[in-house]
């Protein structure tokens, strides 16, 4: 049932993205501009630091929490993983800042092309060098973020929030722009990948080095660099990846998944053609 509603959602989300949007906003104007050409958009200081501040003890919390209910994941591989999962459904104030944030939202109902409510969910996330690095092949690899890939066979926007300046050393974020478009370098592999990947391998989403030529222009990776409090939104239908982070980096981020791909309100939305206005 699932790899039929994500075949459905491939050719629902494109269907309602053939339909303009009324934008007010100049800023979300220039976000979705970004989004639609470039996969990405670097919202600079979109956060006080006094915000961050506030939101770096919300997560002292959440941290807190977690451990006692036994679900932060930490994973030492090719990367050192600390992974807090659940952090929109704590409902922490301080947290609600980033989690429920209207203009993140607002963004995304434009991004999508219909209302979205809510954040799928929110993740705190911690990246240093791992001590365990793994060379196994693709299939077996449990750090397949560090392989070019794509999320969904179809848009779906994450935002990430900064906590602590990202540079080289700290094995920044990388998004190929402009990828997220079918007609990008080789569409028919892509398709055959996208199939592969819904109906067929699991691991086709994932490029190993090798394939990287023939999905991906060099000249358009992006390093997502920045400074604490700015804020990424990526289309992580586009080939994206973290890759190792060096022996004294360190990537500290706040996740927003906002995929909107549960079936009833898109189709809610195509049958009353909620979605035309707006
Ligand atoms: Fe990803």
């Amino acid at each position: 049932m699932k790899k039929i509603k994500i075949f459905i959602m491939f050719f629902l989300k494109r269907f309602v993205s053939l339909f303009p949007k009324k934008i007010e906003n100049d800023e979300i104007k220039k976000i979705i501009k970004s989004l639609e050409n470039n996969s990405f958009y670097c919202y600079k200081n979109f956060f006080t630091s006094d915000q961050i501040e506030k939101i770096r003890k919300g997560l002292i919390l959440a941290e807190e929490k977690s451990i006692n209910d036994g679900d932060i994941v930490k994973k030492d591989l090719t990367n050192k993983k600390k992974r807090i999962s659940n952090i929109a459904e704590m409902n922490l104030e301080s947290l609600n800042l980033y989690t429920k944030n209207n203009f993140i939202l607002e963004v995304s109902k434009y991004f999508h092309g219909i209302e979205v409510k809510s954040v799928t969910k929110s993740t705190y996330e911690v990246k240093e060098q791992g001590n365990n690095p793994e060379n196994s092949p693709l299939k077996d690899r449990k750090d397949d973020t560090i392989f070019f890939h794509f999320d969904r066979p179809y848009k779906v926007l994450k935002t990430f929030l900064i906590l602590e300046d990202i540079s080289d050393k700290d094995g920044p974020f990388q998004v190929v722009q402009g990828s997220h478009k079918i007609r990008y370098k080789s569409p028919l592999k892509k398709i055959v990948r996208y199939l592969s990947k819904i109906f067929f391998f699991r691991h086709h989403y994932l490029l190993s080095k090798e394939d990287e030529k023939y999905f991906i222009n060099k000249e358009d990776i992006v390093y997502c660099k920045g400074n604490k409090g700015d804020l990424y939104f990526v289309n992580t239908e586009a080939w994206h990846c973290g890759r190792p982070l060096s022996a004294s980096g360190k990537r500290e981020v706040l996740w927003n998944y906002i995929y909107s791909d549960s079936l009833t309100p898109w189709i809610k939305n195509i049958v009353t053609g909620k979605f035309l206005k707006i």
